[in-house]
């Protein structure tokens, strides 16, 4: 393809070159027309002559419009060394126009006022701004350089069935309705499919795979989302933990030219939770949460006296050699409120000096030192929760996060990659009431644990890992059960009848009869790993036609009301009320 920037150079001086392209702007010196035009590639200035025979329709044809431009290249007289074909111009001779644009509903430019919305209805505007155009192309790239990587170590790519049985990744399903009034479900991740290809003797498979989660929109969630899902025979954790560092390796040192650690920290579940408060720390900033109950266990406050059971945690955040203020700690206050918190503790310590906080009263100097002293300082701000164990944790991690985000506080590099290991087996459901699966019930626990899973599920652990950038988790996994009585060991476990085993994994049970390879897997989250690459905000940026937050499709009125006749055929009937 002969895009701007090919054919931009030294070899093409003084020749004539075609260039296809768009006009973005148009400006009219006298006798002349400059005009900057643009391609997927870049942007070149092109100059129309008086002379030319299509100065006057040139002159008068909108922007946005897309033409052919033959002329000669030649050396521009004031260089642009901001853009990389600023050395040159073209002259323009012979000019076609191939469509006119109307005038757009907002400008194409990077900085544009335009509203979300507006930009959501016409994406295919905005993905002409140089910027979200750019970042579908590094998407674009960047799952090019995975596929490189895993078809040189042997990796079958397959793909598995959009239209499906329901899987078991906890989310709300999308369902498709069909014609002999039953449903299928759209995958929330190819998840049973991959670990059949191991059945099947693949060894190595790779899917860059569309999964449908109908769940709660969060600034790096979408409903519909790309993983890119890896399954192998005959490994555990080790192997996998090498391969997924190497991969990254490679690929980040192809998309960014960058080095990132070859090999990645670990972290217990355990520990994330009570040293950053969160199952996915962002491991960039040192801040932990410290143990402080021992300190207050002589104070005279009620608040502390009644804390001295077994139940109850005094845990304190310090941030070290820095003050905030009032307004800072309005607003972190109000976000571990959000977060379950009845109140937050604060408190300015300057050269082991109280100046400030929320209460200056009921802690003395002598215990506000102590705990400095953890951060070997005499300077800095203490934030206490008191609360139960989960609580506390949710608390503080929520606290530490508003916190680096309210003090703008310098990350100490620019990816910071964990292994989250030692999962527990399951969790509890508050909404259902019982355990389910902390990740998915085909997760193997742990041998440790193997005999004692299902009788001590509050201490089961799984063979799980989740592999946390910058804290978001970008990817998650896990050795998998291939034992097809240990299997239906894990779903009964789960609360699941014989009936309903066969029913939802009979199927799946039944291929366990036949050799089934010890295996495991993990995905990882396409688009949220290009969001941190590209430091964008939201996961919409990285996606060339997003959902908006509400998971609604803007540009084609999507989901919208359809036909009576189809309805009829499906057998489905609208909730009148609801429409
Ligand atoms: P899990 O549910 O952890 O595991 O998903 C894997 C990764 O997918 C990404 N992800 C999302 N990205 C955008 N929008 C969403 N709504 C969304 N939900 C998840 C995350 C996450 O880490 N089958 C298992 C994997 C396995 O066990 O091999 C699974 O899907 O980055």
């Amino acid at each position: 393809m002969n895009t701007i920037i090919k054919l931009c150079n030294k070899e093409n001086l003084n020749h004539t070159i075609n260039v296809n392209c768009w006009i973005k702007k148009k400006r009219k010196l006298g006798s002349m027309i400059f005009m900057d035009v643009y391609d997927t590639s870049g942007i070149l200035q092109v100059v129309v002559e008086e002379s030319n025979k299509n100065f006057d329709l040139i002159n008068s044809i909108p922007k946005e419009s897309v033409i052919s431009i033959t002329g000669k290249l030649v050396e521009r007289k004031d260089k642009n060394y901001n853009i990389p074909t600023g050395e040159y111009e073209l002259i323009a001779d012979v000019i076609e126009i191939y469509s006119k644009s109307e005038l757009p509903p907002f400008l194409i430019q990077v900085e544009t006022d335009a509203l979300e919305e507006k930009r959501l209805q016409y994406r295919y505007l905005d993905l002409r701004r140089e910027n979200v155009h750019n970042n579908i192309k590094f998407r674009s790239k960047f799952i090019h350089e995975i596929r490189i990587f895993l078809h040189s170590k042997e990796f079958c790519e397959i793909e598995t069935p959009i239209l499906s049985k329901q899987t078991p990744e906890g989310a709300r399903d999308y369902l498709v309705p069909t014609r002999n009034k039953n449903f299928y479900a759209l995958p929330q991740s190819p998840q049973i499919f991959k670990q059949l290809l191991m059945v099947s003797g693949f060894q190595r498979y790779f899917q860059i795979a569309r999964c449908f989660r109908d769940e709660d929109l969060r600034a790096d969630r979408q409903p519909e989302f790309t993983q890119l899902d890896m399954e192998f025979s005959f490994i555990d954790e080790e192997y996998i933990f090498n391969f997924i560092e190497e991969m990254w390796n490679q690929v980040f040192k192809k998309v960014l030219n960058y080095d990132i650690p070859k090999k990645f920290a670990r972290m217990s579940y355990k520990d994330a939770i009570e040293r950053f408060g969160s199952d996915k720390p962002d491991t960039r900033y040192d801040i932990e949460i410290l143990d402080v109950k021992e300190i207050f266990k002589s104070s005279s406050f009620d608040l502390f006296k009644n804390a001295m059971n077994d139940e109850t945690f005094i845990k304190a955040i310090v941030l070290p050699n820095k003050l905030i203020d009032k307004k800072n700690y309005k607003n972190i206050e109000k976000y571990a409120k959000d977060n379950g918190a009845k109140g937050l503790i604060w408190i300015n310590v300057e050269n082991n000096k109280i100046t400030e906080g929320s209460a200056i009263k009921i802690i003395s100097e002598i215990e506000a030192i102590e705990i400095l002293k953890k951060e070997s300082c005499s300077t800095g701000t203490i934030l206490i929760s008191i609360d139960s164990y989960n609580q506390v944790h949710k608390i503080l991690g929520s606290v530490r996060t508003s916190l680096i985000n309210e003090m703008n506080l310098e990350p100490k590099n620019r990816f910071s990659f964990l292994w989250v290991i030692d999962w527990p087996l399951y969790e509890y459901s508050e909404a259902d009431n019982r355990y389910v699966s902390a990740h998915h019930p085909f997760t193997s626990p742990s041998l440790k644990c193997i005999e004692s899973f299902d009788k001590d599920k509050l201490n089961a652990k799984a063979r799980a890992y989740d592999l946390v950038l910058n804290g978001y988790e970008i990817g998650g996994g896990s050795i998998r059960i291939y034992d097809r009585e240990l299997q239906k060991r894990v779903f009964a476990s789960l609360g699941l009848s014989e009936e309903e085993i066969n029913k939802k994994f009979g199927f799946m049970i039944n291929a366990f009869k036949y050799g089934v390879p010890p295996h495991g897997g993990i995905a990882f989250g396409i688009e949220r790993i290009l969001m941190i690459l590209l430091e964008t905000e939201t996961i919409r940026d990285v996606i060339a036609f997003p959902k908006n937050s509400s998971g609604y499709d803007l540009m084609q009125d999507a989901p919208s009301n359809i036909d009576e006749t189809l309805l009829k055929e499906l057998g489905l009937k609208k909730d009148d009320e609801k429409n």
